[in-house]
């Protein structure tokens, strides 16, 4: 009799114990931001649509990096490959009918010529983005270089 009594109470405590565990545990656990969801996930926006092969849109100002006029997706750009160079750079520019980097490409920040491209200029689109006709994100009143038009 009096094992089935303590059997009971074992089993009795146990199922207690469960429940408060399953029920977050005593106090329950919050984040920071409380007990919200911490895998809130969007979808990635969609990607940008560059219009392929547009006319160039022309410069506002003297040195202005050039716009791309074509699209670069899969364009690689990393330290194992440049896909721009394999149609702007040198070698290959009049094969591939592209417009060769200019010599400021070759001239590091001291002002020497290098043989190559410069480390400076490597990552093309530090500086030159693809032409879009996006919109405005703030108004201005900008115009271009005089002597440009
Ligand atoms: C498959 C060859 C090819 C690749 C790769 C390529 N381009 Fe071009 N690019 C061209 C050609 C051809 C033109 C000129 C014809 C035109 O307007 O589309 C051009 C034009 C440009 C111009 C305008 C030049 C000017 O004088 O106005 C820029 C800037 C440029 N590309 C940058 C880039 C960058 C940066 C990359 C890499 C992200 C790149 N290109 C990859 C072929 C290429
Ligand atoms: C630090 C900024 C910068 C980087 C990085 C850079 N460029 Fe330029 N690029 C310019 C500027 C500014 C001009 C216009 C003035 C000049 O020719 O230097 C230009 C001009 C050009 C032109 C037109 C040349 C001409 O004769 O009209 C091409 C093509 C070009 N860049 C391609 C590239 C490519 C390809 C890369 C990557 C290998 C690259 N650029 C990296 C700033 C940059």
């Amino acid at each position: 009799m009096m094992k089935k009594l303590i059997l009971i109470l074992v089993a009795l405590t146990l199922a207690a114990s469960f429940q408060l565990l399953s029920a977050g545990g005593i106090g329950g656990l919050e984040s920071l931001r409380g007990s919200s969801e911490l895998s809130h996930t969007r979808p990635a926006d969609p990607l940008k649509k560059v219009p392929r092969d547009q006319y160039d849109i022309e410069s506002n100002y003297v040195f202005q990096p050039p716009l791309i006029p074509h699209h670069i997706r899969n364009y690689e750009l990393s330290l194992n490959a440049n896909m721009c160079l394999a149609c702007h750079g040198w070698k290959n520019a009049k094969e591939m009918g592209a417009t060769k980097i200019s010599v400021t490409h070759f001239t590091d920040r001291d002002g020497n010529v290098l043989a190559d491209v410069s480390p400076r200029r490597y990552f093309c689109v530090q500086c030159h983005v693809p032409q879009n006709d996006a919109r405005q994100l703030v108004g201005n009143t900008f115009k271009r270089v005089k002597s440009l038009q």
